[in-house]
């Protein structure tokens, strides 16, 4: 049996959604995890994670970039990006950029990771993730008019890959040492009951 919702269920009204979507909740459709890097207008390494991305052929499409963040206005300042994917083993360092996130602060080096110059582009690398892939600013577009997120296209310009990753045999990109994705809040239509964020990992199976 399916059952159909077009508006916010009532359940899920009452919940605090921090201003997502009711339909985030509801789909809670797992995203790959990634830091964006970027120099800082004072020259100090930003970091940022995001989530809400897709990736097809040299192109990233970010889905939702916040325009009052760092990020945002250090990408806008330099034209260059990069995207640094890391594995479980490090992710809570990841998430402490979130926590040092002064203007004034090398949000890298404060988390307890290593800041890299990238190859091509004016902007710095995080050396402890598996993959970092180099990036140009493209174009953007506000989600909906007047919103604080824009879409955002930007282009891959040169890839940085730990040799045990990209050999399937030994590390590989998958499984607990691989990408790692976020499950943001799975909610149930009928009751309302949130359940936490997750991480996941991907399994491959045939
Ligand atoms: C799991 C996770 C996923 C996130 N994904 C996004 C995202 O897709 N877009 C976004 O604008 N912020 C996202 N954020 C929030 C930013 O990482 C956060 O606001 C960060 O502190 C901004 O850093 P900055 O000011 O240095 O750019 C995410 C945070 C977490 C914990």
């Amino acid at each position: 049996m399916k059952k159909e919702y077009s508006m916010i269920p009532k359940s899920i009204k009452e919940n605090d959604l921090y201003g997502f979507s009711w339909i985030d909740f509801v789909t809670s459709i797992p995203s790959v995890l990634f830091l964006v890097t970027t120099y800082k207008s004072n020259g100090k390494p930003n970091a940022c994670l995001q989530s809400w991305a897709t990736f097809v052929e040299d192109y990233c499409i970010m889905a939702s970039v916040n325009k009052n963040k760092h990020m945002y206005k250090s990408i806008k300042e330099t034209g260059d990006m990069v995207l640094n994917f890391p594995s479980m083993e490090i992710y809570p360092k990841c998430v402490e950029t979130i926590k040092n996130n002064g203007f004034d602060v090398d949000e890298i080096t404060e988390s307890g990771l290593t800041v890299e110059r990238s190859k091509i582009i004016n902007a710095p690398l995080i050396k402890e993730c598996f993959l970092n892939l180099e990036c140009k600013y493209l174009w953007e577009k506000e989600n909906v008019e007047g919103s604080e997120h824009v879409v955002m296209c930007v282009k891959i310009i040169n890839v940085s890959m730990d040799t045990e990753y990209f050999d399937e045999n030994i590390k590989g990109r998958y499984g607990e040492t691989g990408y790692i994705y976020n499950i943001h809040n799975p909610t149930n239509p009928e009751t309302g009951k949130m359940e936490d964020d997750f991480l996941g990992i991907l399994q491959k199976i045939k």
